[in-house]
């Protein structure tokens, strides 16, 4: 513990640097800037294109920006259902893979000039996630504990992210257009089908039964793990944005800031 301790104080120098200016870059070859001048109906209609030229050049990561491999999007844990739900079951997955956002569709963009309320609404036909679970609590009032492979298929899922920014100088004298932490994202699907192996010590009957029962009540399954999944999936999305927006200086992420 004493040793931990003493590693603080230049651990949180390293934090603070890290809240600087990351490291001057061009503006990515895929990205097409758009005019702060622009009205913020015409903001957001270049910002639309824009962002729909980005997502297929962005999928395979860009190390560069800080971009993550986004074909499949991976998670290294999730606490997927609490316990403190109606569920009364605690599901932490490890290695999560999502597959399906090459086919997201950006539906539409909200971008002012406004620090406050820029949103994008996206659309995926199909999220399929597998990943290994741990189970722990009650299902169909049966005491439940156990580990295995967990398969699940998101139908239509819809995002609307939420985002305020800011334009901040940092240290290194460059202004740069800041997206805040805290971004808000709303999260719905229209069916969801959830499948896991080994319950029950691999039970044949028991476990068809409570994946017949988790299916049935999917609803109820998705509002459970909705917080963690919107979370995870905002703070990957806030990411992107912080790769390129804390690294590429304002005045080159956009044109005309010279009028702001
Ligand atoms: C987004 O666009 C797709 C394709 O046009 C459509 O199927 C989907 O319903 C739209 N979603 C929203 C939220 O508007
Ligand atoms: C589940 O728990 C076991 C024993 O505590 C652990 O070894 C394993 O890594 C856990 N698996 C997951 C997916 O969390």
């Amino acid at each position: 513990m004493a040793s931990a301790r003493a590693l603080c104080p230049p651990l949180l120098l390293l934090l603070a640097a890290a809240g600087a200016a990351l490291a001057k870059l061009p503006l990515p070859p895929y990205v097409r800037p758009c005019s702060f001048k622009l009205s913020d109906r015409k903001l957001s209609e270049c910002a639309l294109k824009s962002a729909r030229d980005i997502w297929p050049n962005i999928l395979k990561g860009d190390p560069k920006y800080k971009v993550p491999v986004l074909d499949p999007m991976h998670l290294d844990r999730l606490v997927v259902i609490d316990g403190k739900g109606p569920l009364g079951m605690q599901l932490i997955a490890r290695d999560v893979k999502m597959y399906g956002l090459p086919d997201a569709i950006i539906n539409s963009t909200t971008h002012r000039s406004n620090p406050q309320d820029n949103t994008y609404v996206a659309t995926i036909p199909l999220v399929h996630i597998t990943a290994k679970y741990n189970v722990s609590g009650r299902i169909l009032l049966l005491p439940i504990v156990g580990q295995g492979n967990v398969v699940m298929d998101l139908k239509n899922v819809k995002l609307v992210y939420q985002f305020d920014f800011r334009l901040e100088k940092l240290e290194d004298g460059e202004t740069y257009y800041i997206p805040l932490p805290g971004a808000r994202l709303d999260l719905d699907v229209d069916g969801m089908t959830i499948k896991m192996d080994n319950l029950f010590n691999g039970d044949g009957a028991l476990l068809d039964t409570t994946n017949n029962f988790l299916n049935e009540e999917w609803r109820e399954v998705f509002d459970s793990l909705r917080p963690s999944f919107a979370k995870a999936i905002s703070e990957v999305i806030t990411d992107i944005l912080n790769g390129i927006f804390r690294q590429v200086p304002f005045k080159d992420a956009f044109l005309d800031v010279d009028a702001v």
